[in-house]
C-alpha cells in the first residue's frame, strides 16, 4: 500500500471488523478507511464511537449482495485495498436459514471480487497489480472437525459441515479462483474462534457472561466436550494488519492462539473469574451450568497450526487466555449500556434515519 491508500473494510461495525477498523484508523492516519456495513442485527456503530470523528474514517451503509451498489461504490471511491469481513457468522442461524448465508457469504464476496477486478483492470494477460490487495477474512471451520490429535494447517483439505462453514469455504474457493483466473491480488486468512469486547451476546462467551451477571442458566451443548482454539480479538486484528501488509499474493495464513479448551472448561473458568468479580461465593456461578441438546453437525474439535504466520511474518498472540478472558469480563461489566442496548435492539432504533439506507 502507498501512503495515500484508500482501504475498504466490509463488516466494520461487527465484532472483529470494529477492532480491525479501530486498528487501521489509529495506526495508519495516512490511509483513508471506508467502513461498509449493512448494520444487520450483528452490526453496531456503538462499537466505533471512539473513532467515528477521525478525519481518515468514513462509514457507508450498504449491502454487499447489491451488485449495482457495490460497482458504483468501487467506481466512485477507487479503493486500493479491500479487507472483507462482512458475513453472516452464526452457525445456529445458518442451520435455520442457509440461503441467507449463501447470499451474503458467497454472492456478496463474488460481488466484491468482481468490483475489485473491474476497478483494478485485472486480467490473466496483464501483470498482477502489485499496489492493490483483496484480503478475504475466513474461518478455521472450513477445515471441518479434528479427532483428538492433529492441527489444521494451510494444506488441510476443506471439509465443512455446517451451512455457515460451507458458505465460507465456497467464498474462499472463489477468492482463489479470481487469483488464478484473473490475476486479482488476493490473500486469505483462516482464524480460530475469537473472543473479546463487542462480541454479540448470542455467542458462547458473551452469552455466558451476560447470563452469569443476571443469574440465568448457562446453556452448554451436549456435554460441553467440543474443543475450540480461542484467540483474543485484538490479536486477530493485529494478525490481519501483518498479513495485509506483508503476505505474498495468492497465499493463505492460518491464525490461532495454540489455545485449546473444551467448552465446559471455558465456562468453568469464566464462572470462577466472575465469582471473584461479582463477590459471589466460590462455585456459586458453576451451579448455573445447564446441558442442552447438542447442535446438529456440531464439529468436535478445531485446533489451528499458525506456525507459518509466526515463522514467516513474525506475528504471535500477545495475551494468555486467562488474561484475555478477565479483560473481556471487565469490559462487559463496565459496558452495561452496550450490552443492554444490544440485547434489547435499542441501538437499531437509535440509528434509524441517521444514515441513508440502500
Ligand atoms: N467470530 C469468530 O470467531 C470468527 C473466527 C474466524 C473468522 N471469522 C470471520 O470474520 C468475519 C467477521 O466475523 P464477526 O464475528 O465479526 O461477525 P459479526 O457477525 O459480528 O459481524 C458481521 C458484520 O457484517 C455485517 N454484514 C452482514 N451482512 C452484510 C451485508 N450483506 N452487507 C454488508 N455488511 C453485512 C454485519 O452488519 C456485521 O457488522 C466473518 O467473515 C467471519 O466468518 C469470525
Amino acid at each position: 500500500m502507498n501512503q495515500k491508500s484508500k482501504i475498504l473494510i466490509t463488516g466494520g461495525a461487527g465484532f472483529i471488523g470494529s477492532h480491525v477498523v479501530r486498528l487501521f484508523v489509529t495506526k495508519y492516519p495516512e490511509y483513508t478507511i471506508v467502513n461498509l456495513d449493512k448494520l444487520t442485527y450483528a452490526g453496531n456503530l456503538e462499537n466505533l464511537k471512539d473513532i467515528e470523528d477521525k478525519p481518515n474514517y468514513k462509514f457507508v451503509k450498504g449491502d454487499i449482495t447489491d451488485a449495482a451498489f457495490i460497482n458504483e461504490l468501487f467506481s466512485a471511491e477507487q479503493f486500493d485495498g479491500v479487507i472483507h469481513l462482512a458475513a453472516e457468522s452464526h452457525v445456529d442461524r445458518s442451520i435455520s436459514n442457509p440461503l441467507e448465508f449463501v447470499q451474503t457469504n458467497v454472492i456478496g464476496t463474488v460481488n466484491l471480487l468482481n468490483a475489485a477486478k473491474q476497478t483494478w483492470g485485472c486480467n490473466k494477460d496483464k501483470p498482477l497489480p502489485t499496489d492493490k490487495r483483496f484480503y478475504h477474512v475466513s474461518t478455521d471451520e472450513v477445515y471441518g472437525s479434528l479427532g483428538d490429535e492433529g492441527l489444521f494447517t494451510e494444506e488441510t483439505a476443506y471439509d465443512p459441515h455446517s451451512p455457515y462453514s460451507a458458505s465460507k469455504a465456497a467464498s474462499d474457493h472463489f477468492v482463489r479462483a479470481y487469483f488464478d483466473t484473473y490475476n486479482l491480488p488476493c490473500v486469505i486468512s483462516n482464524c480460530s474462534n475469537n473472543y473479546g469486547p463487542n462480541h454479540f451476546p448470542e455467542k458462547l462467551i458473551p452469552l455466558c457472561i451476560n447470563n452469569i451477571k443476571n443469574n440465568k442458566p448457562l446453556p452448554i451443548y451436549g456435554k460441553g466436550e467440543n474443543v475450540r482454539d480461542w484467540l483474543f480479538v485484538v490479536d486477530h486484528a493485529r494478525a490481519i494488519d501483518v498479513v495485509f501488509h506483508n503476505a505474498a499474493n495468492g497465499t493463505t495464513y492460518n491464525i490461532g492462539g495454540h489455545n485449546e479448551w473444551t467448552n465446559i472448561d471455558v465456562i468453568r473458568l469464566l464462572c470462577r473469574i466472575m465469582d471473584k468479580k461479582l463477590g459471589r461465593e466460590e462455585g456459586e456461578n458453576e451451579k448455573l451450568i445447564t446441558f442442552v441438546k447438542d447442535r446438529a453437525g456440531h464439529d468436535l474439535r478445531y485446533a489451528i497450526d499458525s506456525a507459518k504466520l509466526q515463522n514467516e511474518l513474525g506475528w504471535k498472540p500477545s495475551l494468555q487466555f486467562e488474561e484475555g478472558l478477565e479483560l473481556t469480563v471487565d469490559w462487559y461489566l463496565s459496558n452495561e449500556d452496550w450490552l443492554n442496548s444490544v440485547t434489547s435492539g435499542d441501538y437499531k432504533k437509535y440509528y434509524e434515519g441517521l444514515y441513508q439506507d440502500r
